[in-house]
Order: C-alpha cells, then structure tokens, then sequence
C-alpha cells in the first residue's frame, strides 16, 4: 500500500579532527584511480559525510586526515607487528586484550600459529561500510545516511527488536475493506504539510527509546493529531502512549511489538488519558505494569484535569471511533487533508536506521533477511522535481526521526 522512508533528526556527526583509524576499511584500496600525488579533492574517499586522503602528503606521521590504509595500501609499507600484539585497522592491541568495535567484542588472542585479533561476528545496526556505499552515488537513490550515535555500537537484531515495535498486520486487517471518501481529486495539491494546516495542533517526534513501541506511539500520536484537529485546537492533547503501552495488554507484546487494530479498539473501548497523566517510562526498555483499571475516569485516575482553554472540565478519558483502511494513494492524501495524520505501517530493513535526508528507499544493502514491521504516522506529502523525474514522497514521523519516503 504505502511504501515509506525514514528522515532522520539530526543526532550525531562526526566531529572534526577525528582519528579515523579504527574504521573498517578499505579506504585507499576502494579508490578506482589508486593513490595519487598533490592534495586535490580527487585524492580524497568518503568516510561518514567527510573525506580522508590517499596522497603524498599522508607520507608523513602528522596528518590525521588521511585515510587509515595509507601506509599499507599507498605504500606498501606493513606496520611492524610486535611480537605477541594484534594489529588491526591501524591499531595495535595487547595480547589477551578486549575491544568493542561497534557491536562486537573482539579480543587479541592466539590462532594457530599467529596472534589475532578475533571478533564476534553480528550484523551491526550502523554498518560503515553500508553508509559509504549509500552516500557515495551511483545508484537510485538521492537520499543520505550517517552514523547516528545512539545506534553506533547496537546490533542489528536489538534494532530490529527494540526501535521499532510492531507485529505484522493479522490476515483480517489486510482484508479489511478500505473505505472510499468521495471528493474532487483536482483538490489535491502536489505538496501537503499538516503542520501548515493546522499549526501547533500537530505532534512532532517522539523517541521511543530502547523499546519496540511504534504501535502505541504511532497510535497515540495520530489519535492526539486528531482530538487537536477536530476540536479546532480547543482539545489539544498529547495522549498517553504509556497507558497503552502497558494496560492494551491482551494479545499485545508491550516493548515486544503491538498490534494496531488492537490499540485503536482499546482506544475505542477504554480510552487513554494524557501523557502528563501516564508518562512514557519505556524509554530503557523498562516496562512498568498497568496502573490504571480499564474503565477509570480522569478523576478516578487521579489526574489534573485538563486546562483547556475555553471548554468544560473534561472527565472521560479520551476515546476514539473506529479505526479504518485507506485503499488508494489519493485517499489517503484526502484523509490527511479533511481529517488529519493517518498512520500506516512499513517494512523496515537496516538502511533504515541510517537515514539521515533525503526521499528513503529502501536500498538492498545490508542482510535481506532481516527486518520487522515498523508504525508510522504520516503527515503530507510532495515531489521533489530536483530530478531528472520528480519523487513522490510521504512526509512521515516515526520513533525518532520526521522522514520523507518514496511514495511508490
Ligand atoms: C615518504 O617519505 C620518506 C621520508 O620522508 C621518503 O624517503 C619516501 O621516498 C617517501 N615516499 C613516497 C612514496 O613519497
Ligand atoms: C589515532 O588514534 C589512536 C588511538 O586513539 C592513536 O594512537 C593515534 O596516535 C592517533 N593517530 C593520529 C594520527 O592522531
Ligand atoms: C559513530 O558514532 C559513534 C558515536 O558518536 C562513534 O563512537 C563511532 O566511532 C562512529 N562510527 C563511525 C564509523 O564513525
């Protein structure tokens, strides 16, 4: 139905001066033109959104910002291995020493007859090698990756399980049949941004933390976008992903993944109620137990009514109607436009967590194998005519990123 990508808020970059040595390369080694002589920029090799140099320059022990496998790949030179160390990436290790290289432990240690430095051998949620590949061009994609801290260091199975959160949509979802508004499709502008819209009524990004809760906090946060739209902003509200994270508990698996027919009929049935009332704590992964019995009110919840301004004291809980499904791109571009933020689901391999700008799409680097569903909430939409051929996208908002995806 909707094929979505990721942009991510700016989090992490390489700070300047920094000593790449510990890179996976290879970095010389990967340039078509070999090493060359004379600092020009065509010397240089990507690493994360800077370049190192493979010229004559690096033949010296001052520079730092050449790249690590100058000495061995340029010239030829293999550092001397003392005896009983590892050397690895331009590093040298002690026998018996441990190192964490991104998510792997590795340890300098004996192999058949020569000392090495051995790593375990997961898929890493940040891989260098993938972010390279993506920003150097030539191929079909014009969007951006880079090196977010907060990913650095995790594997790509933690990832997969803990920063997204939604299980795959049931048989009857996917055969749920979608309603069909009736509008003027001339009425639908190229580019669309809600926030425009509605300014202030309109969310932005929640972080779910180490925590696979993309179904409660997409959830909560198209069911706010929607209490602040429909009311005109006299209920502008930012519900509590919490209270469904830990009370929406038949059949869902909490930090483990949700369902999102389940959470809008929670939503339906009980109602939640704000965030100040049941405040996110999932951030670490720390699932706190239900606090609230399903059918309290405001007051029984012991929460500070709601100030809103210029309405009466609000006592229930907030409730909404039905969920339903959308069956055509323009349908849902109307929905947005009348109603508001919608929510959609996507299939979510390791690129994604790379995404830095850009119009995602989903590239076929990284492990194919590997992937889990992941909630959206989708705010608009545009065409970035930059191109050759104009790109149709979402704009989209997900755990930790607003993003623009390839609308297919
Ligand atoms: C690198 O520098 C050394 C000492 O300055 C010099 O002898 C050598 O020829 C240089 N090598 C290259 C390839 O320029
Ligand atoms: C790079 O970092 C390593 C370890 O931190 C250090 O030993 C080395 O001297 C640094 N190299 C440069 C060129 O700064
Ligand atoms: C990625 O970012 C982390 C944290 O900022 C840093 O420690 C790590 O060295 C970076 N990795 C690369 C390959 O730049």
């Amino acid at each position: 139905m909707i094929a979505v990508a990721a942009v991510l808020l700016p989090l992490a970059s390489v700070s300047e001066g920094d000593n790449y040595s510990d890179l996976p390369g290879p970095y010389c080694a990967t340039r078509r033109g070999g090493c060359c002589y004379g600092r020009v920029d065509e010397c240089s090799v990507p690493v994360l959104g800077t370049l190192c140099y493979c010229d004559d320059f690096c033949n010296e022990t001052r520079s730092i910002d050449c790249c690590p496998d100058f000495m061995s790949f340029c010239l030829g030179l293999q550092p001397p291995l003392e005896i009983g160390s590892c050397y690895h990436n331009g590093l040298y290790y002690q026998f018996g020493e441990t190192v964490k290289i991104n998510c792997n432990l590795c340890k300098c240690q004996q192999a058949g007859n020569k000392v090495e430095l051995l790593c375990e051998q997961n898929e890493c949620l940040v891989e260098p090698e993938i972010i390279l590949r993506i920003n150097s061009g030539g191929h079909h994609f014009n969007w951006r990756a880079s090196n977010y801290s907060i990913f650095w260091g995790r594997r790509l199975d933690e990832g997969i399980s803990l920063r997204l959160g939604t299980l795959q949509p049931q048989k009857v979802v996917m055969r749920m049949r979608p309603v069909t508004p009736v509008y003027d499709p001339w009425r639908i502008p190229r580019s669309f941004d809600a926030r425009n819209k509605w300014p202030g009524l309109i969310e932005g990004v929640r972080d779910q933390g180490w925590c696979g809760s993309s179904w409660a906090l997409s959830t909560a946060s198209v069911a706010s976008d929607r209490f602040a739209v429909m009311s005109r902003g006299l209920e502008k509200v930012q519900l509590s992903a919490q209270h469904l994270l830990s009370c929406n508990n038949r059949g869902q698996r909490a930090c483990q993944g949700g369902h999102l027919d389940r959470a809008w009929l929670f939503l339906r049935k009980f109602g939640v109620v704000d965030e100040p009332c049941y405040p996110y704590t999932a951030t670490s992964g720390f699932l706190e137990r239900c606090r609230l019995p399903k059918r309290s009110n405001l007051l029984t919840a012991r929460c500070k009514p709601p100030a809103h301004p210029q309405t009466v004291l609000r006592t229930e809980l907030y409730h909404m109607g039905p969920a339903y499904r959308l069956g055509s791109e323009q349908d849902i571009m109307y929905e947005i436009m009348e109603s508001g933020p919608v929510q959609a689901t996507m299939k979510v391999y390791q690129d994604f967590f790379l995404y830095r700008g850009g119009v995602y799409h989903r590239s076929d680097y990284g492990p194919q194998s590997v992937s889990g569903y992941h909630s959206v909430r989708i705010i608009g939409w545009g065409e970035d005519v930059t191109q050759r051929e104009p790109i149709k996208y979402w704009v989209s908002v997900s755990c930790c990123y607003e993003f623009l995806a390839w609308s297919a």
